[in-house]
This record gives structure tokens, sequence and C-alpha cells, in this order.
């Protein structure tokens, strides 16, 4: 069975259209699956129905072919601004070693190798959402701004840590389980974010008893045997509560800054009032408040009905003297099961609620990375 190394140096020729860059250079071959002979994979950066696009994919599909792949499933999507901004700026000049280079010379300890994930100068920005109770859609929030963040050309790595509801993998339409490549797990890359979660090693959705030193054993897991690579955010989706995961993922990353997820009801500002002070207390800087399933829209008159209420968010965000950074509506999104790449939980981005977390992930960067 091909290996997702060889995977990319088949494909490693084929070219971006407008720079001649490499595809896999500028990590523009995403979400690689290999399972049973099968590969599947998202290619970025071509303009829809173009003849670009379309000698590309024969590129590919017979490059493939030559390297024994028997079936492939290949995804197109264009490149949003930014991400070709990012790309572009950070791409590699000729005269640099390739990365397949790179990751050799790092083998050999010449001074480019890679940081600790945990260690403060790796650079890694840590986002933990956390929220007071269940059901206010924390994940569902985590998810979206993981993969709007990655919509943005940023290196995006996502932990399910909600050990009991691990429901991340289910949202983003996640079936494979993660390979075991040199005892590192590899995790799974779905809509450009690298994914972890238990949900992953739980076989039949058997309910699992977790005691506190479990959870920051396999936290703590999760940090030193996962091949994340370079990543620039990674986020968490915590259990809901106020619980001992809260202190131990203090602990281990005290550089982690939290966001807190309600909704407008204010009993459930008032419970996500204690994750914050929570946070509080163990010294995260809270990033902000998101208020979610904050209003229902008329599809027809586009009015705002504020069925839930309205300010919980605002007075949250004030009572923790932090801003509010987004408001979402309720609403599902637009997803058809036969798609391809069906998710029952990521909003695209050119949805209307795509798009607000768009604007979220851009505030989210300019916070973490104004300094
Ligand atoms: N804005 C929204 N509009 C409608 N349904 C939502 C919205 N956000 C979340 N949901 C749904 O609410 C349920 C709980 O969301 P989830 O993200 O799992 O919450 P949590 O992680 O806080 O328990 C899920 O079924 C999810 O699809
Ligand atoms: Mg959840």
């Amino acid at each position: 069975m091909i290996t997702k190394e060889q995977l990319q140096a088949a494909l490693r020729p084929v070219a971006e259209p407008t720079t001649g860059l490499s595809l896999v250079e500028l990590q523009w071959i995403r979400d690689i699956m290999i399972k049973e002979g099968r590969v599947s994979l998202t290619v970025v950066g071509f303009e829809k129905g173009s003849e670009a696009q379309a000698e590309a994919e024969r590129d590919i599909r017979f490059r493939l072919s030559e390297a024994g792949v028997g079936e492939v499933h290949l995804r197109f999507r264009e490149a949003s601004e930014q991400e070709r901004e990012a790309a572009f700026s950070s791409a590699r000049h000729p005269s640099e070693p390739a990365q397949s280079e790179r990751e050799e010379l790092k083998g050999h300890g010449a001074g480019l190798e890679q940081l600790p994930i945990l260690d403060p100068r790796s650079g890694v920005q840590f986002i933990a959402i956390a929220s007071g109770k269940g059901g206010v859609g924390k994940s569902t929030v985590t998810v979206n701004l993981a993969v709007a963040l990655a919509r943005q050309g940023k290196k995006v790595g996502l932990i399910d840590a909600d050990i009991y509801g691990f429901s991340v993998p289910d949202m983003m339409g996640i079936e494979e389980a993660p390979l075991i490549e040199d005892g590192e797990i590899v995790p799974v890359e779905r809509f450009g974010v690298k994914v972890m979660s238990m949900g992953f090693f739980i076989q039949d959705n058997n309910p699992v008893i977790w005691r506190g030193p479990m959870l920051g054993k396999m936290l703590r897991q999760f940090f030193s045997d996962v091949r994340w690579g370079e990543l620039d955010y990674l986020l968490l989706d915590f259990p809901p509560g106020t619980g001992d995961i809260a202190l131990d993922v203090h602990q281990m990353i005290p550089q982690s800054r939290e966001i807190i997820v309600t909704t407008p009801h204010a009993t459930a500002a008032f419970v996500a009032a204690r994750a914050g002070t929570m946070a509080l207390r163990t010294e995260h800087e809270v990033l902000g408040v998101v208020e979610n399933m904050a209003y229902y829209e008329c599809s027809k008159c586009g009015d705002k009905d504020y069925i839930f209420g309205r300010g919980g968010g605002a007075r949250l965000a004030e009572s923790l003297h932090t801003e509010l950074l987004a408001q979402i509506p309720l609403g599902a999104p637009d997803n058809h099961p036969s798609e391809p790449d069906f998710s029952p939980s990521v909003y695209k981005s050119d949805s209307s609620v795509g798009r607000l977390y768009d604007e979220l992930a851009q505030r989210i960067t300019l916070i973490c990375e104004k300094d």
C-alpha cells in the first residue's frame, strides 16, 4: 500500500498554475486519506471548471495510477485570498532546500529541528473552547473556527478533549481512524484541519468512564505521541463545565487562551460565566465570548428574531472584561449526505454563517498575531 510520503513524492511535480510552485510544497494537497488501496484527497488552488483544473486532475490521476493506486477520489477547491498570501509568502525560494530535504536535515539534527509542540517557543497558539454547560454549540463553534482558520491559510490542529461526548469526528464527517506510523499517531486531516479525538480509539460508541488523572494522561499523550507537524493554531474542545481538565490544561499549557461559548439565555450565560471565572482563576487569557444560537434569521425577509432573549453574550463578555467576538444564528448547514466531502456540522465558506466564522477567524488571528 502506498504511504502518505510516497504519495507526496509522486505528486511533487504537479504545479500550482499561476506560480508554477509545487502543490505539495505549498501544502495544497490536503486531507490525504489512504484506505485499502483507495486514496482520497483535496487539491486547493484551482478555479472551478477551469482548463488548468482539468489538466491537474488528469496529471494527478496519471501519477497516482503509475504509483499503483487503484481508486482515486479527488476534490478540488479554490484558494481564498488569505490562503494565497500565506502560501506564496512562505513559499520556498529555489535556493532553499525542499520540504523533504528539510525533513531529512531535521533527522540529522541540523538545527532545524521542530520544537515540541508545548514549548512556548514553538509559536503554536493554543485556544481552548469552553462553556459552562453542554449543548450550547461549543463543538460546533470549535470545528467551524478551525475550518475557517484553515481557509485563511493557517496550519490548524484540533483536539477533541471532550472525552464524554467526543463528537468532532462525526460533526466533520470523518469516518476513518488515524494511522500509526513509526509509533506516532498521524492525525486525520479534514478540510485542512488535523484532528485528534478519543473517539477514534473507542469501539462501537461504548460509553467511557474517565477519571481525572486519566484525562490528563490522555491529553498529555495527544501532545507527545501525535505527529502534528508544523502548526499555527491548536484548538481544544473541552468537556463542558469547570472540572479537573481545566486545571490540567493550565499546568500543561499555561500559554493557552480561551474562548467561552454561550447561548443568549440568561442561565446559559450564567453557567458560562463560571467557566470564564475558572479561566481567569487559572490565569488563562480569555480571548472573548461567542454567542451561539443568538437569533433566528427569517430566510424570506431577513428579519432577526431573538427567540432566546437578547444580550446574554454581551453581558457575559462585559462581566469577564472581554469582548463579544461573534453572534452565530440558529440554523443547520445546508449540506447533503450525497456530497463527497459531506459533514453534518461544517458551514461552507459561501454560506452566511460560514462568512461569520471567517470573520471570527479573522478577529482571532488579529488578536493572536498582534504580539
Ligand atoms: N447555531 C446553531 N443552530 C442550530 N443548531 C445548532 C447550532 N449550534 C449547534 N447546534 C446543534 O446543537 C447541538 C449541540 O451542539 P454541540 O456543538 O454539540 O454543543 P456542545 O459541544 O456545547 O455540547 C448539536 O446538535 C448541534 O448540531
Ligand atoms: Mg461538544
